[in-house]
């Protein structure tokens, strides 16, 4: 049976990973493989009325980083880890780097907490004991927060987090930043600042390169 395969896409609000994640779904189901195309937060019944709520009622740091974290276990639990199981792609847009990018390095908010909550809520049943579910493959999306800005600027209507200043979003690189250069082989660096086509020619080198399509 051939084995799942686990990458996130990732990136501050406007790089680009959206039109990407369909293309690389579509790759993979041409090569034959099962695809499961599903988000952060969000992905399960539970979990898109918990992204709903992060997405736009106030609430303090702790709470936003337990939302993201709480979504995260459902998720975890109903679709990856069968989808895994089963020997599927899962495409995830936005797991855990997220949070401390935008609840750590955004908000501010402590991450030794942030790190906690990831080795309760990515320990599964899968794995041995004190290895956490991470992606195999992290998809970043760099991109200059004033350019994600343009890019978002009336496209709809923004959430509580794209409407934040670009300060904010500066801090979420310097986030995803510090995220990488601790699990290096895990990123592969997209520059987001190309065409499309140029972008997308990087997911699939990234990907072609893992030996995971031809
Ligand atoms: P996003 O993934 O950009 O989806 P869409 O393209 O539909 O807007 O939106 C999710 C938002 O949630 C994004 O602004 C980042 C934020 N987020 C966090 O703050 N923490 C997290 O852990 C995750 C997964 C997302």
């Amino acid at each position: 049976m051939t084995s799942g395969l686990f990458i996130s896409f990732e990136g501050i609000d406007g790089a680009g990973k959206s039109t990407h994640l369909e293309a690389l779904a579509q790759a993979f189901r041409a090569a034959g493989r099962a695809v499961v195309l599903t988000r952060e937060p969000g992905g399960t019944p539970l979990a898109e009325q918990l992204r709903a709520l992060a997405l736009s009622a106030p609430m303090d740091p702790l709470t936003e980083a337990l939302l993201m974290f709480a979504a995260r276990r459902d998720h975890l639990q109903q679709v990856i880890e069968p989808a895994l199981a089963r020997g599927d792609v899962v495409l995830c847009d936005r797991f855990t780097d997220a949070t401390f990018a935008y609840q750590g390095a955004g908000r501010g908010f402590d991450l030794g907490v942030l790190g906690q909550l990831e080795r309760w809520v990515q320990a599964v049943d899968a794995l041995p004991a004190g290895q956490l579910r991470q992606p195999q493959l992290t998809l970043w999306f760099e991109l200059d927060p004033e350019a994600a800005a343009r890019r978002l600027a009336g496209a709809r209507a923004p959430d509580r987090f794209e409407s934040q200043p670009a300060a904010f979003f500066r801090r979420v690189a310097d986030g995803y930043e510090r995220r990488a250069q601790a699990d290096a082989q895990r990123f592969a660096r997209i520059d987001g600042s190309q065409p499309r086509e140029a972008v997308w020619q990087q997911v699939l080198a990234a990907v072609q390169g893992r030996g995971w399509l031809s």
